[in-house]
C-alpha cells in the first residue's frame, strides 16, 4: 500500500488530519490499535473551540454539530459562596461549543466513511521505519499478516501511549512533565444539567464540574485522592460530596439520577520537545497531555492538526518545505500557553493536600484577584475561549 501520509491513530486528531488532507488531494491511511466501537466508547471534555469548530467544519464533520451542539457565551466559577460569571463573549466576541467528544469523533469517522480513505482497525505491532530518509514506511500486523505502507510522511497521532513518540531516539528528546496529587472521579447521568453555563466549583473540600452534553445529559466530576477506586463511590456518595461542594443554590436545584459512567483520570501536564524527527510529525496527545481543567486537549490537538496539515499542504501544492520544517516551532508555541493555562487553572481551583501554608496564601490572593479585577476576567476568558493559532 502506498499514500501520502500514514496516520498512526483513529482519535480526534488522525481523524481530523485525514480529512482535512483529503481536501487538497493528499491520500491517507489511518491504521487504529483498537476497535471503532472502543474509541467511540471514550468519553471526554466536551468544550470546543471556535477554532476546532471551524476545522470540523472544513472537514465536513460538523453537521450534527451545527444542529445539536451548544452555543455558551459563559462561564461561571463557584469560589466557596459566591458564583462569578465568565462573560466570554463580552470579553473575547467569541462563544465555546458544547458538544461531546464521542460525538465529535463519530462524526469525524461517519465523514471519513463517505471517503475512499482506509481505515485499518485492531492492528498491532505498528513500527515506524526510515524516519530520517526520503521514503519512510510503516510496517504493522492486521489478523497475523505482516503488512507495509509505503508512505511520505507518518503522523504519530497515538496518544499518550502510543508508539510514535517512543520512536524518537531518546537522546532526540526532551521530555516535561508535572503530575498533580489528585484525580477527577467523573459521573454521566441522564439528568438535566443544574445550570445552563458550565460550573467550576473550589471549596475547601475540593474542587468540582457540573458539565453538560446537552438538555438531557449532565456531566459532573469531583476532586479525589489519587488512591479512590470508581467502585468504591456509590453514586449516592457522589451527589452528596459534589453538593458538598457547591454553593447551596446550585447544590439544591441539582437533579441527581443513575450514573451511565462513572470513571476516575489522574491529572499530569506534559509535552515533549520537538514534536517532529525527520518525516515523523506528532500531533495532539502523542506529544502533549494536559489536565482537564482548561478543556484544552482536544483543542490544543486541532491546533496541531492544522500546523501540520498546512505544512503538508504546502509541501504538496508548491513544494515549499518551510511550514514542515516550523510545524514543532509553531505548534509548541501554542501548546505551551495552553499548558500553562491549563496548569495555572487547575492550581487555582483545586485543593492541594500537602499544599505549604505560604502556597495556600498565594492561591487565596490569586482569587481575591480574579473575583475583584475584570482584567484578570478578559484574561481567562481569553485563555478559555482558545488563544489565536
Ligand atoms: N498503533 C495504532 N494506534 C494506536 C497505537 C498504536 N501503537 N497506540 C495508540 N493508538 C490509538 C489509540 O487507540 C487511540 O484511538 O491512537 C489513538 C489516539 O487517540 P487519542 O488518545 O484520543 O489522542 P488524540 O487523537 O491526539 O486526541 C486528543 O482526545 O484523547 C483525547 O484527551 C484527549 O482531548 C484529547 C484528544
Ligand atoms: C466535560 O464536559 O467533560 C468537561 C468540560 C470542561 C472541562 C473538562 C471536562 O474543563
Amino acid at each position: 500500500m502506498r499514500v501520502h501520509v500514514a496516520i498512526i491513530g483513529g482519535g480526534p486528531s488522525g481523524l481530523l488530519l485525514g480529512q482535512l488532507l483529503l481536501r487538497h488531494g493528499i491520500t491517507s491511511v489511518i491504521l487504529e490499535r483498537q476497535t471503532r466501537q472502543h474509541v467511540l466508547g471514550r468519553i471526554r471534555a466536551g468544550v470546543l473551540e471556535s477554532g476546532t469548530v471551524k476545522l470540523l467544519r472544513q472537514a465536513n464533520a460538523s453537521d450534527r454539530l451545527d444542529n445539536e451542539a451548544l452555543i455558551h457565551n459563559s462561564v461561571s466559577l463557584a469560589l466557596e459562596n459566591q458564583v462569578l460569571e465568565i462573560p466570554l463573549k463580552e470579553f473575547t466576541n467569541t462563544a465555546v461549543t458544547i458538544y461531546g467528544q464521542t460525538e465529535l469523533t463519530h462524526d469525524l469517522y461517519d465523514a471519513r466513511d463517505a471517503t475512499e480513505a482506509r481505515t485499518i482497525f485492531e492492528v498491532s505491532d505498528v513500527t515506524l521505519h526510515g524516519l530520517n530518509e526520503d521514503e519512510p514506511y510503516v510496517t504493522f500486523r492486521d489478523d497475523n499478516s505482516v503488512c507495509r505502507v509505503d508512505c511520505d510522511f507518518i503522523a504519530g497521532c497515538d496518544g499518550f501511549h502510543g508508539i510514535s513518540r517512543k520512536s524518537i531516539p531518546s537522546y532526540h528528546r526532551q521530555e516535561f512533565e508535572k503530575i498533580y496529587p489528585f484525580g477527577w472521579l467523573g459521573v454521566l447521568s441522564k439528568t438535566p444539567p443544574v445550570s445552563d453555563t458550565l460550573i467550576y466549583a473550589r471549596s475547601e473540600l475540593g474542587f468540582a464540574l457540573c458539565s453538560m452534553r446537552n438538555a438531557n445529559l449532565s456531566r459532573y466530576y469531583i476532586q479525589c485522592p489519587l488512591t479512590d477506586k470508581a467502585a468504591d463511590w456509590s453514586d449516592d456518595a457522589f451527589w452528596t460530596e459534589l453538593r458538598r461542594r457547591l454553593p447551596q443554590s446550585i447544590a439544591d436545584s441539582l437533579i441527581s439520577g443513575p450514573a451511565i459512567e462513572k470513571s476516575i483520570a489522574p491529572l499530569r501536564s506534559f509535552v515533549t520537545e520537538p514534536m517532529q524527527y525527520g518525516r515523523l510529525f506528532l500531533c495532539g496527545d502523542a506529544a502533549h497531555i494536559v489536565p482537564p481543567t482548561g478543556a484544552k486537549g482536544v483543542n490544543t490537538a486541532v491546533s496541531d492538526v492544522y500546523y501540520l496539515y498546512l505544512g503538508l499542504s504546502q509541501y504538496y501544492r508548491d513544494g515549499e518545505e518551510t511550514g514542515l520544517e516550523k510545524y514543532s516551532e509553531r505548534a509548541l508555541a501554542r501548546v505551551w500557553k495552553a499548558v500553562r493555562f491549563s496548569w495555572w487553572f487547575t492550581n487555582l481551583m483545586h485543593d492541594f493536600p500537602d499544599q505549604s501554608s505560604f502556597d495556600r496564601k498565594l492561591q487565596q490572593a490569586e482569587l481575591s484577584f480574579l473575583l475583584e479585577n475584570r482584567a484578570a476576567q478578559a484574561v481567562l476568558a481569553q485563555n478559555y475561549v482558545g488563544l489565536p493559532y
